[in-house]
């Protein structure tokens, strides 16, 4: 069994990262921007969002955080969208989830300027990647891609089962999976993921275990901690575990610890290929987003 180490994926991802902006500077450029839009006082995102702009300092890229309180209406934030599209100062931005109740998401989320999209959620982008067209790709199916195709694990005419239908990771993940590879991401550093087969399971899902043990590869974003189990998984398969649920854990300093969908314990020792929690896609997702905003400056510098 391997470990995939996301943590030094992304390390290694960010070194390449600030070399390419290194060598933007030197060339007399502007360094590349990113705005972070983040409302009311979530502490998960309280805590993503921190990650976030120290992973943007790291490579040189200059993080703009837009703090607003969660009083803030739909009007409001829609102006705050308007203008950062209209900023030529800032090559993308991104608007941290959840919102408020009060909020649609929707809305908002149409309202941002697919070029400036570097999280990937427009249906323009999601539209683009569809139809092979190049596009920005949300972060953890782009961190997933990078993940596997730096571990030389291919999918070419695998089956991958990816249990999870969410816009932001499990309908573009499988997007990237089963597409004719090298149309996308014409910026990725790595070869681009493709050619697989791939049967996308979600919580009204029946026989979930008996689909799981024909997979090559099991990708679960589901967001319920434990979900796969060792009699779900067969011998030699690749496991991609994207949860990363809060539990509490008084005997934690932090009072929790994070989860992932994956029982690791019991389904390692069946794996040739698994993720941590934490250290496995969580750094790859944060690090793609630095990477989508550098193809975002690139582009439209
Ligand atoms: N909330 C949890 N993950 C994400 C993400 O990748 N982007 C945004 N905007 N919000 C999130």
């Amino acid at each position: 069994m391997i470990l995939l180490d996301g943590k030094y994926t992304a390390s290694q991802i960010r070194a390449e990262l600030k070399a390419k902006v290194d060598a933007f500077l030197a060339a007399g450029h502007r360094a590349p921007c990113l705005g972070i839009v983040i409302v009311g006082h979530n502490p998960a995102s309280e805590t993503y969002v921190a990650n976030k702009m120290k992973a943007c300092a790291e490579v040189g890229i200059v993080a703009r955080k837009i703090a607003l309180e969660d009083t803030v209406d739909e009007a409001e934030l829609l102006s705050c969208v308007t203008q950062l599209n209209s900023d030529a100062s800032i090559d993308g931005f991104i608007v941290q989830l959840p919102l408020p109740p009060h909020i649609s998401e929707q809305r908002i989320l149409s309202a941002i300027d697919y070029r400036k999209d570097v999280d990937g959620l427009t249906a323009e982008n999601i539209g683009r990647t569809v139809q092979g067209l190049p596009s920005i790709v949300s972060a953890t199916p782009r961190g997933i891609s990078e993940l596997l195709c730096r571990y030389h694990i291919p999918t070419e005419g695998k089956h991958v089962v990816v249990i999870g239908r969410s816009n932001i990771v499990g309908k573009p993940m499988a997007i990237l999976l089963m597409q004719r590879p090298y149309l996308l991401l014409p910026k990725m550093s790595a070869a681009a993921v493709g050619n697989a087969t791939v049967t996308i399971c979600h919580s009204k899902t029946q026989h979930l275990k008996d689909i799981c043990l024909t997979a090559d590869i099991i990708i679960v974003a589901a967001g319920s901690p434990g979900l796969l189990k060792a009699d779900m998984v067969p011998e030699g398969a690749t496991v991609i575990d994207v949860g990363i649920t809060r539990v509490d854990d008084p005997a934690s300093p932090k009072g929790y610890r994070l989860a992932g969908d994956v029982d690791f314990e019991n389904v390692a020792p069946k794996c040739a290929y698994i993720t941590p929690v934490p250290g496995g896609v969580g750094p790859m997702t944060i690090v793609s987003l630095l990477s989508n905003t550098l193809q975002a400056y690139e582009i439209h510098r």
